[in-house]
């Protein structure tokens, strides 16, 4: 009888045209001293992702902290809002299985649980690059909507040209975002729309490859590398993102990570012997010098190969059969 008058609330407030607080807050069943996770979905996996929104449905006013824990490890304790039936929270995660334990803690001991696992997939790991059986793309914004009861969900075109960061109303959830040394321009500017349509399907997804994201503005670019007469693999097949996040990092280029370990995630064990080795048996170096080709940056796989394409073979900046050219290109022996 109860549900059948919940259900007939909802129904009014749908015809009402206006989101019922209460469907949200009963809708499934809801024993009162419970802690679920709205997001993540367990059992999903997520692309390149750095940190993962955590929120969590509560009694109101039934815990006196939330301990959030990932792998075992507390990574935050938050205090809940005496009036808010949920608790919005954003952690770190990695490459890998990230299993997410929530802890809804009162007089000091935990009294309810609950817990997600997602995998976070890269393509920058042979042992992190496939999902593991059974766990399915998590694609948030096509799967809820429960949140616009306290957030903006449907964003206006005019969204993506905020004259300040926190007026996008993709800020709130995803500032972390951009929070890095170097950030790439339209993400900076927070037009996050440009390259996330809400039209899309699922919504906010991406082009595919990434590449015909990335020639919206990098066409002339592109264009140069295709004339090439030799091409990298994972720029050949588009995948942009393998090495660059497209909304900033730590590294120039907003690349993930220093460009002699970017390469050496796929191309496992090169070492400086494959250049030369020295009489005294010792490789030629291939990081912590600087590069004499590329003032001011650091010697590393980039300062001899192209990422993307070149006229000579395997990419590299000029014909290593001809020494002349290519070692003094660095050197005056
Ligand atoms: C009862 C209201 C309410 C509901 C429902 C709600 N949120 Fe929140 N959320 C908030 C408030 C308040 C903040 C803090 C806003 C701020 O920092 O400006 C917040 C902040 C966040 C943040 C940022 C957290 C951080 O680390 O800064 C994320 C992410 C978030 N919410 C996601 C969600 C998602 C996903 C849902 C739906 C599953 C949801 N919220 C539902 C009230 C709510
Ligand atoms: C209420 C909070 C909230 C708002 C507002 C929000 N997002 Fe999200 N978004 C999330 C959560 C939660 C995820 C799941 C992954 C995570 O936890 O970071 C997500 C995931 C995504 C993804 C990955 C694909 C997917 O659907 O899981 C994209 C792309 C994305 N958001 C873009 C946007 C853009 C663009 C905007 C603004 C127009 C926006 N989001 C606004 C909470 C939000
Ligand atoms: C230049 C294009 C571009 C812009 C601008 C951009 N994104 Fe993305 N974003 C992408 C691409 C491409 C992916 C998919 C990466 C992959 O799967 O390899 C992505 C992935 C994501 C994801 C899921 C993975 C992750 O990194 O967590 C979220 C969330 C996201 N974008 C949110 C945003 C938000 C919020 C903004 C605005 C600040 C934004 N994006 C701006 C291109 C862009
Ligand atoms: C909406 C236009 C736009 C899109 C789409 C876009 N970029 Fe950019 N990109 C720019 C602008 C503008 C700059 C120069 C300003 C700056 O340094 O941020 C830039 C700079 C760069 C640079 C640094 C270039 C240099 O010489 O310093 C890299 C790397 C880059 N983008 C990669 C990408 C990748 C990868 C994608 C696809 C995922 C992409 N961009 C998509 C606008 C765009
Ligand atoms: C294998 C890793 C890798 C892939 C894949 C890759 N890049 Fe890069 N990219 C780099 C590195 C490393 C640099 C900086 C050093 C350099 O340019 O030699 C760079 C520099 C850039 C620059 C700035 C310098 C320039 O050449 O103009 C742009 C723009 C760029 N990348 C765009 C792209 C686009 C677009 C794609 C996909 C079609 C792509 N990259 C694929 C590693 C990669
Ligand atoms: C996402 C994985 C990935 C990353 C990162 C990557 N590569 Fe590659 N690389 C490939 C694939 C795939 C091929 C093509 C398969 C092949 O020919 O061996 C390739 C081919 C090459 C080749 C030609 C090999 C040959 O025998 O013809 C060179 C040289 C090379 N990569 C250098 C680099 C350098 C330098 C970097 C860092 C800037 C890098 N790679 C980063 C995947 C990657
Ligand atoms: C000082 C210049 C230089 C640096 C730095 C350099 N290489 Fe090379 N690389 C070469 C030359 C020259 C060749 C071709 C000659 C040969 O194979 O003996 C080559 C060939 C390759 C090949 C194809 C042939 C093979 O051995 O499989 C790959 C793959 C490669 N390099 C990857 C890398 C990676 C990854 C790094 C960084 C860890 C790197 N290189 C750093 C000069 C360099
Ligand atoms: C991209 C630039 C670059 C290229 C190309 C290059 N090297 Fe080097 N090489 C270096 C750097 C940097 C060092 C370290 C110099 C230092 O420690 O001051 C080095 C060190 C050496 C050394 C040790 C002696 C010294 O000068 O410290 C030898 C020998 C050497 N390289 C030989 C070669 C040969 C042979 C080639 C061609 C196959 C070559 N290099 C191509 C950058 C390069």
């Amino acid at each position: 009888m109860k549900r059948i008058a919940f259900s007939l609330l909802a129904f009014v407030a749908f015809l009402a045209g206006f989101p019922s607080a209460r469907a949200f807050i009963d809708r499934p069943a809801f024993a009162e001293d419970s802690i679920r996770i709205l997001s993540p979905a367990d059992e999903t996996f997520v692309n390149e992702t750095e940190s993962l929104a955590v929120v969590c449905r509560i009694p109101k006013g039934a815990f006196d902290a939330i301990q959030i824990s990932i792998n075992g490890k507390v990574a935050k304790t938050i205090t809940p809002l005496a009036d808010k039936v949920v608790v919005c929270t954003t952690v770190a995660v990695r490459p890998g299985m990230d299993r997410i334990a929530v802890a809804a803690m009162k007089a000091g001991g935990a009294v309810a649980a609950a817990e997600a696992s997602v995998f976070d997939r890269t393509a920058l790991s042979v042992q992190y690059s496939v999902e593991p059986a059974g766990y399915r793309q998590y694609f948030f914004h096509s799967t809820r909507s429960d949140c616009f009861l306290c957030h903006k969900m449907e964003p206006a075109d005019s969204d993506n040209y905020p004259a300040k960061p926190s007026d996008s109303s993709c800020y709130v959830c995803h500032k972390n975002i951009t929070q890095h040394k170097y950030v790439h321009g339209p993400a900076a500017a927070w037009s996050c729309l440009t390259c996330h349509s809400k039209d899309a399907k699922p919504k906010y997804e991406a082009a595919s490859p990434v590449s015909r994201t990335c020639a919206m503005c990098h066409q002339d670019t592109m264009d140069a590398w295709k004339k090439m007469q030799f091409m990298h693999g994972p720029t050949a097949m588009g995948i942009c993102t393998a090495c660059h996040d497209p909304h900033g990092s730590d590294w120039q280029y907003w690349l993930r990570k220093f460009p002699t370990d970017l390469c050496l995630s796929c191309h496992v064990g090169v070492t400086g012997d494959h250049i030369i080795t020295f009489f005294n048996g010792q490789p030629h170096p291939i990081r912590g010098r600087p590069d004499p080709r590329h003032p001011g940056q650091e010697l590393s796989c980039a300062s001899c190969h192209s990422p993307h394409a070149s006229n000579f073979h395997y990419m590299l900046f000029a014909d290593y059969n001809d020494y002349r050219s290519f070692c003094t290109g660095c050197h005056r022996f």
